[in-house]
Formats: C-alpha cells, structure tokens, sequence
C-alpha cells in the first residue's frame, strides 16, 4: 500500500510518498481503507519539526482520517466489514477525565498516523460516521468538531449566551455552527472582510477584523452594551490572549485551545482574578464526546464546512495551502 513518511528530516518538502506492507488486524482490531484524511494546524507543525522536535524518523503524520473497514481480527464487536468509520484522536481516551497515558496515544504525532491508505486501529478507537456525511466532510470531525464540541458545548453553553471565535479556521467554524445548534450568538473575527461575510451567512452575528481593529477586545464589549461575552474560544494564543480576556465578561469563560501566535508573551493575570474569568485548557476530547457530536450532526444533518478537497499526491500543496492561511473552514485530502 501507499503511505506518506517523514524520511530523513522535517519540513514539507521531506514528506513522500512510501510503499509499506498493508496492515492485517490484530486481535481486537479493525484494518481501515482510508478514503480521505483532514489537516489540522497540528499536522502542520508535526511535519515542520514544531510540534515535537524529537519524535523518531520516519513515520507517517496526520490525526485525522475516515473510511471503510475492510477486514476485522479476533474478538471485534463493535464493527464490521463495511462500515464507515473514522479514528477518534486519542486512541484510548474513550470516556473521563483525559489522563497523561491517554494523551500520549493521539494519532499522527510520532505514532500511527493516518496518512495511509489502509491503517489497523484498535476497535475501540473507531467511531461510526454520520451517513449524510461524505468522508472528506466525516474526515474533519476527529480533532477539529470534537475540540470544538468540547470547547463550546460540553463546558454548558446555554440558550441566549454570546460566544467569540477567533479567525475562520477549522475548530473555529465548528464552533460556530455547534454554538448556533445551541442557540448562542457569535461573535466572530478574521483577517478578510470575504471570511467574515461568509461566517455571517454562517449564522455569526456580527464580525470583526482583527487587523483594522488591534483592540477588538474593546470592540466586543462595546457590541456587547459592555457586559462582554459568556465564552471565548480562544485559538489565537500568547497574541489574542489579553484581548480574549478584554472580550470576556466577569465571571465567563475562556477555552483555551491554541497557540496560532505562538507562546512568548506576557500574560496580566490580574483582570483573570478581578473578572473571575474560568481559563480552561482544552485537548481535543474523548470518543464518548465525539459519539454525543455526532448524534447532534446526525440530527441536525450539520454539513462540516470543507474549503478544498486535495488528491492524495497533493498533500504537500495541501499542507503549503493551510500555512498560506487563505482557507475557510477545513482542509481535505482524498485517497483513492
Ligand atoms: N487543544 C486542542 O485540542 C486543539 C485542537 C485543534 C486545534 N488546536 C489548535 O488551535 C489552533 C487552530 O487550529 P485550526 O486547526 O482551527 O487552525 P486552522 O484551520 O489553520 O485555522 C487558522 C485560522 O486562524 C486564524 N488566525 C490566524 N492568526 C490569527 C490571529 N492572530 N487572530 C485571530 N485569528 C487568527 C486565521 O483565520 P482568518 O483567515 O479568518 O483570519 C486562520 O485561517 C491551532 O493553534 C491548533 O494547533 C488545538
């Protein structure tokens, strides 16, 4: 079978396609024919060397992939030839608290990645997939939905409250669409006036362009008659931080989820006491959250929004294309 590999070095222009034996299951396992996989900024900077400098060479990156199960080993019950299916993120966080031996069996960062066309993955770490859903759209829901199904949903948005969103990417515009199924009212910002049209025709109220207006923390609450919003998910990192906190009224809360604009910066911790503001780390979530999503995608037949689908010998322009940052939404590749 095909697969990508990270050979000598990091960076894009190292990933290659490879010929590897296909898997065959083990017990308890499922062989998965990967019909499409999704990019998520971390598979970004997995392959850069940024994520983890010191994972072993070679080894096939990406978290986030769907398709069909083609054959299953011994003692398989939860699924069969021919279901569709995707991997969730962390292999064994099925339900709970998320633990460091949990963690450290996401998909695509050193391990097992998706990047392939067939992979064996424990039964357990499979869900079955919408069945509106094509697998490009099923391909974008195990790290980008569940972090944001987590993020907006699973910390008790309520009917009425005021979300903000950071920028048009992936776990932003999942957001976006699981905070409107809630109810909320979004608030949403972004570089390009074009992005922040479409977030609107999405069901954002109001956009805000972050770099005409630096201070869009004061922006918010003044859209807001001053009392700031109920959640921010914050993707932005060390550089949107301070103004998330602006934008965050007394007593609300902040999903602290990524690092876009890096880590270095100096963080006030004062207005976080004075406005008892709740700052929650959020690592993606567990397969029982991801099953609670999909009942709701299910339900409200929510379509993922998908930018552009790449051809699996694309994948370098795919990942070129997500650093460009012109996406909104997803990033797909297709395997044949
Ligand atoms: N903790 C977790 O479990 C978890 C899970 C998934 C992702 N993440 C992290 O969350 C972040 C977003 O991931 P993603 O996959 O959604 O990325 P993505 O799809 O690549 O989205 C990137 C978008 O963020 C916006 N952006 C960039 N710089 C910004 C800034 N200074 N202020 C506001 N928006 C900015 C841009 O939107 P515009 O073009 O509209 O300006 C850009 O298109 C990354 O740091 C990623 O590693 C964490």
């Amino acid at each position: 079978m095909k697969a990508y590999e990270i050979r000598e070095a990091f960076g894009i222009d190292h990933l290659a396609i490879t010929g590897q034996v296909t898997p065959t299951p083990g017990h308890g396992q499922a062989v998965v024919r990967v019909r499409a996989v999704s990019l998520n900024y971390r598979d970004l900077m997995v392959v850069k060397g940024l994520y983890n400098p010191h994972i072993h060479l070679p080894f096939t990156p990406f978290s986030d992939g769907a398709g069909e199960v083609v054959s299953i080993g011994e003692g398989v019950s939860r699924v069969k030839v021919g279901d569709r299916v995707a991997g969730i993120f962390m292999q064994d966080w099925l339900a709970g608290e998320m633990t460091e031996a949990k963690q450290k069996s996401a998909l695509g960062g050193g391990g097992q990645g998706m990047l392939a066309e067939y992979v064996a993955l424990s039964e357990d770490g499979l869900v079955h997939i919408p069945g509106h859903l094509s697998y490009e759209e099923a391909a974008t829901l195990p790290c980008a939905a569940v972090t944001a199904w987590h993020a907006v949903i699973e910390t008790g948005l309520r009917p009425g409250d005021r979300v903000l969103l950071l920028g048009t990417g992936g776990v932003s515009l999942f957001s976006l669409q699981f905070a409107r199924l809630a109810g909320a009212e979004v608030f949403i910002t972004s570089h390009s006036a074009e992005k922040l049209e479409r977030a609107v025709n999405l069901g954002a109220a109001q956009g805000i362009n972050y770099r005409a207006v630096p201070d869009w923390g004061r922006r918010v609450l003044e859209m807001t008659g001053g009392a700031g919003v109920d959640l921010v998910v914050e993707v932005g990192g060390a550089g949107t931080l301070p103004q998330s906190i602006e934008a965050v009224r007394t007593g609300g809360r902040i999903s602290l989820i990524g690092v876009l604009t890096g880590t270095a910066g100096e963080i006030n911790p004062l207005p976080i006491v004075m406005k008892k503001i709740c700052l929650q780390g959020i690592f993606v979530g567990s397969r029982e959250m991801f099953e609670s999503m999909n009942k709701a995608i299910v339900l409200h037949r929510l379509q993922p929004v998908v930018d552009r689908a790449f051809s699996f010998g694309e994948v370098r322009d795919a990942l070129r294309y997500m650093e460009s940052g012109s996406h909104f939404g997803k990033i797909c590749v297709s395997v044949p």
